[in-house]
């Protein structure tokens, strides 16, 4: 409080007098300025790994008003900023991480705001604002980390070009996970996609040929600093493991086997065992596939064996002593053909085993009747004694026939002539030369049924000389056998 004291002195002009008094006036203080503060706003720039507890700069404030009060500072934050400041004496520090990396200050433009409010302690505080504004910049501060699964699973007919897998890396960084994917080094069997970090099988696959590749797949971050030669490598081994599928036939070696065995030999033992292999692994199972074979042998793997069914009875059914065995081995998708030549010698000392089975069963008496006929003796020999007389009978009659041909190619007429009038009036042969007989002979083997007019006997009876019947029209008709004429009866 301000104090002034004032002497007053009066005169009196026309009174010559004169007085003093004395005025003190006391000056009371009013409140009238608001702090003044330096600096007056906090604009920076850090980066957002500087530490907790570094100043970022201080306030001073004064009261311009004579009284000189107090002026208080507080820190007032936002959502963003909560406990990011702290004020001590003035000076504006670090109190939490000033992270770049989060979505929430990307979306401030990576500022984080505050305000320090400086109040006087006057009757009616007056306060003054410093706003605190400060951009943090990025720092790449993390490594790309890969995440599995790193074993990966690849079936050996997958084709070239094809899409493996996809790798992912992950980068705490912001912008997240900002990566470029390669092979360091390049790789001749897979190539990756930079971007997308699809990994390619730019070859085939053979699991017979080679079952597992390792594969080491690095992701470099970009654009995660301000300095922006500073990145960051993260690299992972990856084991690519082929899938055996069956893609190979069955291989047999020998193709062709041989085996001599007694048709004796007993049931289920083995003759002789494939020789066969699979590439993929697979469980090989034998068919006997012929036919013929399948009833006399037996596969148990790739174990041939016989089922003893041979039948080598003399005079009964005899088995063929050679079997062409063909056998299809298979894994189940592919199929390899063997064939196996077994020579059985037939070895009937021993009965062909039967299994004989004691059941009380009652015998079935099974009555097969076979009707023959069999002729008695002596009607075999007359039979024969009969025969051996026609057969002489026919033989004299063709020489008789062929002698009478020989002589009737120049027949005399006279003679002819009697022997047709003969003939037709059934003389005598008697009376007749061995000639007309035959002529008669062969006449009457027309069996008669010829009648011929006295004119044209002579020269139907050459016109003719057979008869027969038509199969179609069931009719009758006479034939010459040389120059195939033909009349209808
Ligand atoms: C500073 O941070 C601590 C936690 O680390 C917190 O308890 C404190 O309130 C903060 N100070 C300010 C002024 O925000």
């Amino acid at each position: 409080m301000e104090r002034g004291v004032l002497l007053v002195r009066a005169f009196s002009v026309s009174e010559g007098r004169r007085g003093t008094a004395t005025v003190t006036v006391n000056v009371l203080d009013v409140n009238e300025h608001a702090p003044y503060c330096v600096p007056s706003v906090f604009v920076l720039t850090v980066p957002e790994t500087t530490e907790r507890g570094k100043s970022l700069g201080t306030v001073t404030c004064v009261d311009m008003d004579v009284s000189g009060h107090d002026v208080s500072l507080t820190l007032r934050d936002n959502d963003a900023s909560l406990y990011k400041f702290r004020l001590q004496d003035g000076q504006l520090q670090v109190n939490g991480t000033l992270d770049y990396d989060m979505p929430g200050i990307a979306g401030r433009s990576f500022q984080y705001e505050a305000t320090i409010i400086a109040t006087d302690s006057g009757t009616s505080t007056l306060t003054t604002t410093i706003p605190v504004m400060v951009t943090v910049t990025p720092v790449n501060e993390f490594d790309p980390v890969f995440i599995g699964p790193f074993e990966i699973l690849v079936p050996e007919n997958t084709r070239s070009g094809s899409v493996v897998t996809t790798v992912k890396a992950l980068d705490g960084d912001w912008r997240f996970d900002a990566l470029r994917y390669s092979i360091p080094g390049g790789d001749a069997l897979f190539s990756i996609n930079p971007v997308g970090g699809q990994l390619y099988l730019k070859g085939s696959l053979d699991f017979e040929v080679k079952q597992v590749y390792r594969l080491m797949v690095q992701a470099v971050d970009f654009d995660q600093d301000v300095d922006l030669t500073v990145q960051r490598t993260g690299a992972q081994d990856f084991t690519i493991r082929v899938l055996n599928l069956n893609d190979n036939p069955p291989v047999c070696d020998p193709v062709s086997y041989e085996s001599t065995i007694f048709s004796t030999r007993s049931a289920g033992l083995p003759i002789l065992t494939l020789s066969c292999t699979d590439r993929d692994g697979d469980g090989l199972t034998a068919t006997i596939t012929n036919g013929a074979a399948v009833d006399r042998f037996q596969m148990n793997g790739l174990t041939l064996s016989s089922r003893n069914v041979f039948s080598y009875v003399p005079g009964a059914v005899y088995d063929r002593t050679m079997f062409e065995v063909t056998v299809a081995v298979s894994d189940g998708e592919h199929t390899a053909d063997v064939v196996a030549y077994i020579y059985v010698v037939p070895w009937t000392t021993t009965v062909p085993t039967t299994t004989t089975t004691t059941t009380t069963k009652p015998p079935r008496v099974v009555t097969v009747v076979q009707r023959f006929w069999e002729p008695d003796l002596w009607f075999v020999a007359v039979m024969t004694i009969t025969g051996a007389f026609l057969l002489l009978y026919t033989g004299l009659l063709i020489w008789r026939i062929l002698t009478w041909t020989s002589v009737c190619v120049n027949p005399e007429p006279d003679v002819s002539d009697n022997l047709l009038k003969n003939s037709l009036n059934g003389e005598d042969l008697n009376k007749i030369g061995n000639q007309d007989a035959a002529i008669q002979n062969y006449q009457s083997s027309l069996d008669g049924t010829i009648s011929l007019s006295k004119e044209n006997s002579r020269k139907s009876l050459m016109r003719f000389d057979g008869k027969a019947d038509d199969p179609v029209s069931g009719r009758s008709y006479l034939f010459n056998s040389e120059t195939g004429e033909r009349r209808w009866l």
